[in-house]
């Protein structure tokens, strides 16, 4: 048996047409369906429904073979026993710095102030702001982000941006752009040698499936 861990909604949904391309198609809609494995057409390949940032804990240590995951994610749980064979492009969006409109950034970096940064991805945001030699006091938060400079809870966050709409719709605005953002393959790295041919299958049907020229 091999197991795909996916998380419901835009990862799910990218992930499908990459999954037809393998062959593979999912039998029940994750956003009807109450059940947390799913099976696919092929008997021997089944769906798992985690938390996006669960998926790289469950293929770490072997509740899933693979699965898919933002590079954000990865980044803040660690690759390790994770091999990453492919970045699929899809779920793509970017990791920035955002503040309040008025609030002077660039002005509060170059005076040296601290800087409070509310953010779901702190391992990101040390290594940003270590890197630029600015003082930082990270306040952890699990959502809502955007909500944080607009009630005083910070100065800056840090988040993924996608259209900006929601930055535009809280008054918020991107002040750095810290690195682009798309979702990897990652597999269990004991599972490759142990199921090696049926893994290596579905990683070249969609390596296979990157190469093809998108729709116009
Ligand atoms: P969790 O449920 O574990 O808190 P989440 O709510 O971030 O995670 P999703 O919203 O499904 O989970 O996001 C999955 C991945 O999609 C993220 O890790 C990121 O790489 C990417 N992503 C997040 N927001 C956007 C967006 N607005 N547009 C495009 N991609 C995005
Ligand atoms: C993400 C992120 C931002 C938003 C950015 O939230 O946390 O709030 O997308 O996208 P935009 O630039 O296109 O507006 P998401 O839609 O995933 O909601 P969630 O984190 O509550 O799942």
């Amino acid at each position: 048996m091999i197991t795909l861990a996916l998380s419901k909604g835009r990862i799910f949904d990218e992930t499908l047409p990459l999954l037809k391309a393998a062959g593979i198609e999912v039998l029940d809609d994750p956003e009807t369906t109450r059940k947390l494995i799913l099976a696919t057409n092929q008997p021997e390949v089944r769906v798992v429904l985690v938390r996006a940032s669960d998926v790289p804990t469950y293929v770490q240590y072997g509740g899933a073979d693979l699965g898919i995951t933002g590079k954000d994610t990865l980044l803040e749980h660690g690759s390790q026993g994770l091999y990453q064979p492919l970045d699929l492009q899809i779920a793509k969006c970017r990791m920035s710095v955002a503040v309040r409109e008025g609030f002077d950034y660039a002005g509060a970096v170059r005076q040296g102030s601290r800087l409070r940064v509310a953010t779901k991805f702190v391992a990101i945001a040390r290594e940003f702001f270590a890197s630029k030699g600015v003082h930082v006091d990270l306040i952890k938060l699990y959502g809502s982000m955007e909500l944080a400079p607009l009630t005083g809870l910070s100065d800056a966050i840090v988040d993924v941006v996608s259209t900006g709409n929601t930055l535009k719709a809280n008054h918020l605005v991107e002040v750095e752009r810290i690195m682009d953002i798309s979702s990897r393959l990652v597999v269990n790295q004991a599972a490759l040698k142990l199921k090696q041919q049926p893994i290596r299958r579905i990683i070249d049907a969609f390596a296979a499936a990157l190469q093809q020229p998108t729709a116009p």
